[in-house]
C-alpha cells in the first residue's frame, strides 16, 4: 500500500519510522511519502493561511498550496487509479474499526492533515471531481492539527495489511473486530508467574480445556462490554447472545 501525507509539519510523523508501521516500511509492505505543504508556496513567507472569509477567529489553510501538493502526487489525467483523499477533521464522519478494514483494501491514500480553523473548501470539492474524498474524525475532541489523526489512521489501517502483524491472527479478537467476539471489547489478559505478589492467574486459564477458556473469555467480554460501552451491547445483532450469555 502507499500513503502520501500532505502537512506543515513533516517532523510530527516521524514516528512512522518506529516499531509497527517502521517494520511494514522497512519490509516494503508500506510505501509511505511525506510531502511538505510549504514546497508548494509561492511566496517568500511561505504562506499556507489566511483570515477566514465571512471574519472570525483563526486562519483557514489557503487553497492554492494544497491543491498544488494534490496534483504533484496524482497528477489529474494520468494512468491509473486515483487515490483515495483522506481529510482528518473533528466534523468528519467517525474513524471505526470497519473503515479501517476499507481501507486497508485501498492501493493508495492520501492524507491531508489540516492546522488552523480548517482547509478551504474547494479544495476537497475540486479533488471530489477525481478522487473519493473522506473527512474523517478520530474522536470527539479537538486536537491541535490533524497530525495525530493521521498517525491514529495508519497504525490502525498498516496492522490490518497481510504480513504486517507476526501472528495473523492476533487481530481476530481484537475489540472492535467483526467476527469472532461480535463485537465485544476484549476481556483481561494474562501472562506468567501463575502466582505474583499472591495474585493468582484464573484457573481456567491454566486448565488447557479449549471449550472453557473460549467460553471464560466471553464472559468477560461480555462483563466488559456492559460496564465500559453498554451501548455496544445494545447494538449487539439480534441473535448473537446465547442461552449462556443472557444469563450473565
Ligand atoms: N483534527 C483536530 N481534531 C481532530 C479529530 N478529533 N479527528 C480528526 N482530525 C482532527
Amino acid at each position: 500500500m502507499r500513503i502520501d501525507v500532505v502537512t506543515i509539519f513533516p517532523e510530527y510523523l516521524a514516528p512512522l519510522d518506529v516499531s509497527l508501521v517502521g517494520k511494514a516500511r522497512a519490509r516494503g509492505l508500506l510505501d509511505v511519502r511525506l510531502h511538505d505543504l510549504r514546497a508548494y508556496t509561492g511566496d517568500i513567507h511561505r504562506t499556507v493561511d489566511d483570515t477566514p472569509c465571512g471574519g472570525g477567529p483563526g486562519m483557514v489553510m489557503k487553497p492554492e498550496p494544497w491543491t498544488d501538493a494534490l496534483e504533484d502526487i496524482a497528477p489529474p489525467g494520468a494512468d491509473g487509479p486515483a487515490p483515495r483523499l483522506i481529510v482528518p477533521t473533528p466534523s468528519g464522519r467517525p474513524f471505526t474499526q470497519a473503515l479501517a478494514g476499507e481501507l486497508a483494501e485501498e492501493p493508495w491514500l492520501v492524507f491531508a492533515p489540516a492546522r488552523y480553523e480548517g482547509i478551504d473548501r474547494r479544495v476537497f470539492d475540486e479533488a471530489g471531481t477525481r478522487m473519493r474524498v473522506d473527512e474523517v474524525s478520530i474522536g470527539d475532541y479537538v486536537l491541535a492539527g490533524g497530525e495525530v489523526a493521521v498517525l491514529v489512521m495508519v497504525e490502525a489501517v498498516a496492522r490490518l495489511l497481510p504480513g504486517v502483524l507476526g501472528n495473523a491472527e492476533s487481530h481476530r479478537d481484537d475489540s472492535f473486530a467483526p467476527g469472532a467476539m461480535d463485537n465485544l471489547l476484549e476481556g483481561p489478559v494474562y501472562t506468567k508467574p501463575a502466582e505474583w505478589r499472591g495474585r493468582e492467574v484464573p484457573e481456567v486459564l491454566l486448565s488447557g480445556h479449549h471449550g472453557r477458556i473460549a467460553r471464560w473469555r466471553r464472559d468477560e467480554a461480555l462483563r466488559r462490554t456492559a460496564a465500559m460501552r453498554p451501548e455496544l451491547l445494545a447494538r449487539l445483532a439480534p441473535g448473537t447472545l446465547d442461552k449462556h450469555d443472557r444469563k450473565l
